[in-house]
C-alpha cells in the first residue's frame, strides 16, 4: 500500500526539505557562496552553475570523480556541461599541456599547432573544408552568423524557440533582453511546415539558420530527419546559409551529428570538449563560406582573436582528438550512453513514474512528464521544482548532475559508474514517488 509521508506533502514542501537537508550537509559551500556574494552578483560568474539554496563549491577532480569543499565525493555526471568529456586528469592531454608550456606560452605568432588541428578537423568531420579557431562557443556562434550574414549581404536569421547557442544568442530560459541585437525570426523545433513557410517568406532577405542538431541544454531533442531534410532544402534553394551548431553535439559521433546522419551545412560550429578542456571555439565549412578570411584577399573579412591560437588549448586539443578520444572510443562511449538511457528509462517504466530520459549516445536528459517533447520548448513546461528535486536527491546520493538534468558520460566512467548512477536514480524516484507525475 503506498503510504504518504506527511500530511500536506507535496512537491514544494519535497523541495524545501531536499533544500534544508543540502544546506545542512554543506556549511563550508554555503559559507563560500556568502563570501562570493561579497564581490560577484549573486555570488556567480557562470548563471548556468547556480541553483538555490547555493551551488556545492568544488576542490579537486580525478578521473571522474569531483571532491567538494565540504570534503563529500561524487561521482560526476554534469561532465562540464559535456565539454569534461576526458575527464579531470587524463594523462595524455596533462602531458600535452606541461609540453606546450615548457616551449613557452602567449608567443605572439603562428606555431604549427593550428595548421595540424585544422587538419585533424578536416579528417574528422565532413564539412570541414576550411576552419578557424575561437575561444568559445559563443563566440564560435557569432562569428559563423556574421560570416552568413557578410557572405550573403543579407541581413535576417532564423533561430529556434528555446535553443541556446551562447551567452548572448540564448533563445529560451535566460530570455533574450542580453541577446546580440540581430533580425531574429524565430521558428518551432521540428515544426516541419511553419519553418518552411518562414523560410519562404524570408526569401532573399534571409542569411541563415541556425540549429542544433539535437537540442543539447534545450532537452536532448533529436531533429527529425525530415525536418533536418528541409531546412538543408530550403535554405539552399533560397540561398541562405545552413548553420549547425555542433558545440555539443560533436561528441556524438566520431564525425559529428552532420557527419553521422551524412548532411553538409555550410558551416558547423563546433566547442566545448575540442579544446581538450581548456578553452575553445572553432567554425567551419565550404570552402566558399570560409575563403573570405584568407587575410590575402582584398576583400577579406576580417576575424582578430589574441588567444584564437593559444598554444594551451591547441596543444591538449590536438592530443584529445589524437590519442584519447579516436574514433573508436567515440563509438563505444555513445554506445555506453545509449545503454545507460535504456536503463534510466526502464527505471521510470518499473516504478510507474511518468517521464521519459531524451538523448543520442553520451548525452540526455530526464523529462518527468508524459507528453510528447518535440523541442526545447516542451522539456521547458517541465516543473523546474521536479527538475529541482532530481538533481538534488542525486547530489544527496553522490551523482553530480546539472540542475536541468542533463546527464553526460565521460571516458573515465565503466559499468561500475554506470550501475551506481541507475541505483541512486531508482531510489531517487522511489523515495520521491508520491510527489512525481504517475503513469
Ligand atoms: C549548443 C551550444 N552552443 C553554444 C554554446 C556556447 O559555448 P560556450 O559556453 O563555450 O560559449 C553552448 C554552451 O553550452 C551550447 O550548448
Amino acid at each position: 500500500m503506498a503510504v504518504t509521508a506527511y500530511q500536506n506533502y507535496d512537491l514544494a514542501a519535497a523541495l524545501l526539505e531536499a533544500e534544508g537537508r543540502f544546506a545542512d550537509a554543506n556549511p563550508k559551500s554555503a559559507a563560500a557562496y556568502a563570501e562570493a556574494c561579497k564581490s560577484l552578483p549573486g555570488g556567480n560568474t557562470r548563471t548556468v552553475l547556480f541553483y538555490p539554496p547555493f551551488p556545492l563549491v568544488l576542490s579537486k577532480g580525478e578521473g571522474c570523480h569531483l571532491t567538494d569543499i565540504d570534503g563529500h565525493e561524487y561521482v560526476d555526471f554534469q561532465v562540464e556541461q559535456t565539454a569534461g568529456i576526458y575527464g579531470h586528469s587524463e594523462p595524455e592531454i596533462l602531458d600535452a599541456i606541461q609540453a606546450a608550456m615548457k616551449d613557452g606560452i602567449t608567443l605572439g605568432g603562428p606555431t604549427e599547432r593550428e595548421a595540424k588541428l585544422a587538419s585533424l578537423f578536416q579528417e574528422r568531420f565532413p564539412a570541414v573544408e576550411l576552419v578557424r579557431f575561437t575561444n568559445s562557443g559563443t563566440e564560435a556562434n557569432l562569428l559563423a552568423l556574421s560570416t552568413a550574414r557578410a557572405g550573403t549581404n543579407r541581413n535576417q536569421l532564423i533561430g529556434f524557440e528555446g535553443s541556446y547557442h551562447g551567452s548572448v544568442i540564448s533563445f529560451g530560459t535566460y530570455g533574450n533582453k542580453m541577446n546580440v541585437p540581430f533580425p531574429w525570426n524565430f521558428c518551432t523545433y521540428n515544426d516541419i511546415e511553419g519553418t518552411r513557410a518562414k523560410i519562404q517568406d524570408l526569401g532573399a532577405d534571409l542569411a541563415a539558420v541556425i540549429v542544433e542538431p539535437m537540442t543539447g541544454s534545450g532537452g536532448c531533442i533529436q531533429a527529425h530527419p525530415e525536418f533536418i531534410t528541409m531546412l538543408r532544402e530550403e535554405t539552399k534553394r533560397v540561398g541562405a546559409f545552413l548553420i549547425f551548431d555542433e558545440v555539443m553535439t560533436s561528441r556524438l559521433s566520431p564525425q559529428g551529428l552532420h557527419g553521422k546522419w551524412n548532411l553538409k551545412p555550410d558551416l558547423v560550429t563546433f566547442g566545448k570538449y575540442l579544446g581538450g578542456g581548456l578553452t575553445f571555439g572553432a567554425f567551419g565549412g565550404s570552402v566558399e563560406a570560409m575563403e573570405r578570411f584568407d587575410p590575402r584577399r582584398k576583400d577579406a573579412f576580417a576575424h582578430a582573436g589574441t588567444f584564437n591560437n593559444n598554444v594551451l588549448s591547441l596543444s591538449a586539443a590536438i592530443a584529445g582528438l589524437t590519442k584519447v578520444y579516436t574514433p573508436e572510443r567515440a563509438e563505444k562511449l555513445n554506445a555506453d550512453g545509449d545503454k545507460l538511457r535504456g536503463r534510466l528509462n526502464e527505471v521510470l517504466k518499473k516504478t510507474g513514474i511518468a517521464g521519459q530520459v531524451t538523448g543520442i549516445g553520451s548525452m540526455m536528459m530526464v523529462h518527468l512528464t508524459p507528453d510528447p517533447l518535440n523541442g526545447p520548448k516542451d522539456a521547458d513546461k517541465v516543473d523546474s521544482a521536479l527538475r529541482g528535486l532530481i538533481h538534488l536527491a542525486l547530489v544527496e546520493r553522490g551523482y553530480y548532475v546539472a540542475r536541468r538534468n542533463m546527464i553526460v558520460l565521460s571516458l573515465p566512467m565503466a559499468e561500475k559508474e554506470f550501475d551506481g548512477l541507475v541505483e541512486a536514480f531508482a531510489d531517487s524516484v522511489n523515495h520521491y514517488r508520491s510527489v512525481l507525475p504517475r503513469i
